[in-house]
């Protein structure tokens, strides 16, 4: 039986096609990702077409098929079908592409950008590189009046933090799902274990507005709590956060 070339031609196409899919995907369990399968196909296909069109003959004998089919009377109904398949196939292949979708875009947010090297807040200016928290050092001189400062510190959270950050300071506040970006979670590894005080202070006191350009969208809704508690108040708030997760907080020296 002797089979058309651009039946062949499809044949052989279909041929490339499983040998890249399954042998690679299968077999080797390394599928190829899909734009270089796009580009392997692209040239099977150019490859494919210029061999069975080499001689004069051969191209002839190619097209023909679809000569016959864009130019024989006696073909009209068939030309139709055909036509509407290609086009709804080209259309649900366009509308697979740019398909509507739901979820929200994803974004690209550095989460610790860079401090600045001072900043300003309680109508002061802090250098960051030098701020301390001036309770911590009563952690040793005078555990008693630490606990205090401790437990004045949860209060100040109870008061103001817990509806974004939660009661057990995991970021599951009652708010929280309202917002994107999620309140910190600080029981994770990666919020206040990785930080200094001294950026907590100038996160805390200046809040999702405070954050410098890399930080962008500032849609942040941290609140900016130098309107509304005290330096002392923010403070003591850190001690509390580090002293309920247990996180030590990074400093300069090493340990
Ligand atoms: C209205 C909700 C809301 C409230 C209330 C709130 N926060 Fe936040 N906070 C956020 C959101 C959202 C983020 C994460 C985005 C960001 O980094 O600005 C955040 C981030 C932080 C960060 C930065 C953590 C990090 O890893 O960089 C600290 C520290 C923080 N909050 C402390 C507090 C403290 C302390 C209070 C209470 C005085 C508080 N927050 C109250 C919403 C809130």
């Amino acid at each position: 039986m002797k089979i058309s070339r651009l039946l062949l031609a499809v044949i052989l196409i279909g041929i490339f096609y499983g040998f890249f899919k399954i042998f690679f995907g299968v077999v080797l369990k390394q599928p190829i990702p899909s734009s270089l399968l796009t580009m392997y196909m692209f040239f099977v296909v150019v490859g494919i077409l210029l061999v069975l069109s080499f001689t004069e003959e051969g191209a002839r004998e190619l097209m023909s098929p679809i000569k016959n089919l864009l130019e024989n009377p006696e073909k009209k109904m068939m030309r139709m079908v055909v036509f509407v398949i290609v086009s709804v196939l080209a259309g649900y292949i366009t509308y697979n592409q740019i398909k509507p979708s739901f979820e929200a875009p994803l974004e690209l947010r550095t989460i610790h950008p860079a401090p600045p090297s001072n900043f300003s807040a309680f109508n002061k200016t802090y250098n960051l590189l030098t701020l301390e928290n001036p309770f911590r050092k009563y952690a040793k001189e005078d555990p008693e009046k630490f606990k205090t400062l401790v437990y004045e510190g949860g209060e100040v959270y109870f008061k103001n933090c817990f509806y974004c950050h939660g009661d057990k300071l995991d970021g599951q506040g009652h708010y929280a799902q309202g917002f994107n970006p999620l309140p910190a979670n600080f029981m994770d590894v990666g919020t206040i274990a990785q930080l200094q005080e001294s950026y907590l202070f100038w996160r805390i006191a200046t809040g999702g507005p405070g954050l410098p350009k890399e930080a962008a969208p500032w849609i942040s809704s941290m609140p900016v709590w130098q309107n509304f508690i005290t330096e002392e108040e923010i403070w003591k708030v850190i001690l509390f956060l580090y002293d309920y997760t247990g996180y030590v907080p990074r400093s300069w020296e090493k340990h």
